[in-house]
């Protein structure tokens, strides 16, 4: 049995010791593939291993084909939207990702943001603070909750909207509990985005419900970027100036955001949320023991394509 780590991001070189080093000790093969930049190369490591370890890796009906020993794809992360699911149930491949391992990174990563934003990106001009203001998070899955927690530690008042995680759950983490994503913009000052991108979701960010939102409003995406209706964001912010946008995976039309409201948005150079030590070493490890217990005992538990 062979584990590949084919990360065009490359983890904390601690994680991948881990990784090799839980592949060695169950007597499997280790090889590694990072920085690549041609996806030939990525397709090429696909076709010759048993287990693949990927992040935000674009496992497409392509390279998914493109396999012939490939059983399993570990998606070292929580959004599994890079892997192309249909195809890899039809080639009989397991499909999972590691929910909850880089939660903690990323929730960390939220709230600096909206720190930075509230000091407006430490321009020396003044500022506001996040002591009294409410947050809204907007999907109340491993992130969401852990920002509520830190949020919770600056003073600010949290709300949240989940369509699917039970309203008593939410409750007994002390926050309040709203009926839908519209009341959640219409109160919250600071909007937290933590919502998959799939069917549904997508340009689900739009124009009629950015705009409920409170003067000084300001939208913090660690989620995906497919799940904005960046026209629209565009056509709200040329009327409101008092409206920001910070994201850790930057939009299509970056320059456009950026050379018409310079002031108003900011987008990380290179999506670095679950881009920690921490996170790394949590999801590396979560990963190779995943394939492992999948090789030796059958264990599907975090299989996504079922
Ligand atoms: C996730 O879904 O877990 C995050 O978006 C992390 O993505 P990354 O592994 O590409 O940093």
């Amino acid at each position: 049995m062979k584990i590949t780590v084919a990360t065009e991001k490359p983890f904390a070189p601690a994680a991948v010791g881990r990784i090799k080093k839980a592949a060695e000790d169950a007597g499997y093969e280790f090889a590694l593939l990072e920085n690549y930049t041609d996806k030939q190369d990525f397709i090429n490591a696909a076709k010759d291993t048993d287990a693949l370890i990927i992040r935000s890796d674009k496992a497409t009906r392509e390279v998914i084909e493109a396999t012939d020993r490939l059983k399993i794809i570990v998606r070292a992360g929580a959004g599994y939207d890079n892997i192309d699911l249909e195809a890899a149930t039809e080639k009989g491949i397991v499909a999972m990702n590691t929910p909850g391992q880089n939660s903690n990174a990323v929730a960390e990563l939220a709230m600096g943001m909206a720190v930075l934003m509230a000091r407006g990106k430490y321009n020396g001009k003044s500022g506001t603070e996040l002591l009294g203001k409410k947050m809204g998070i907007h999907a109340y899955g491993n992130v969401g909750k852990r920002v509520a927690t830190i949020a919770k530690g600056f003073g600010m008042e949290i709300f949240a909207y989940d369509a699917f995680v039970s309203k008593e759950d939410i409750e007994k983490d002390g926050v309040k509990v709203l009926d839908s994503a519209d009341v959640l913009y219409k109160i919250c000052q600071y909007v937290s985005l933590h919502i998959p991108a799939n069917e549904d979701t997508k340009q689900s960010i739009d124009y009629k419900l950015l705009s409920k939102m409170p003067e000084g409003a300001v939208l913090i995406n660690t989620a995906r970027k497919e799940v904005i209706h960046e026209d629209e964001m565009i056509k709200l912010m040329n009327e409101r100036s008092d409206f920001t946008y910070i994201s850790d995976i930057a939009p299509d039309k970056r320059t456009e955001f950026e050379e018409k409201f310079e002031n108003q948005v900011f987008f990380t150079p290179k999506k670095s949320g679950a881009q920690t030590v921490e996170a790394n070493l949590n999801a590396a490890f979560a990963s190779a023991t995943q394939i492992i217990n999948y090789f030796e005992n059958g264990d599907t538990t975090f299989q996504v394509n079922k």
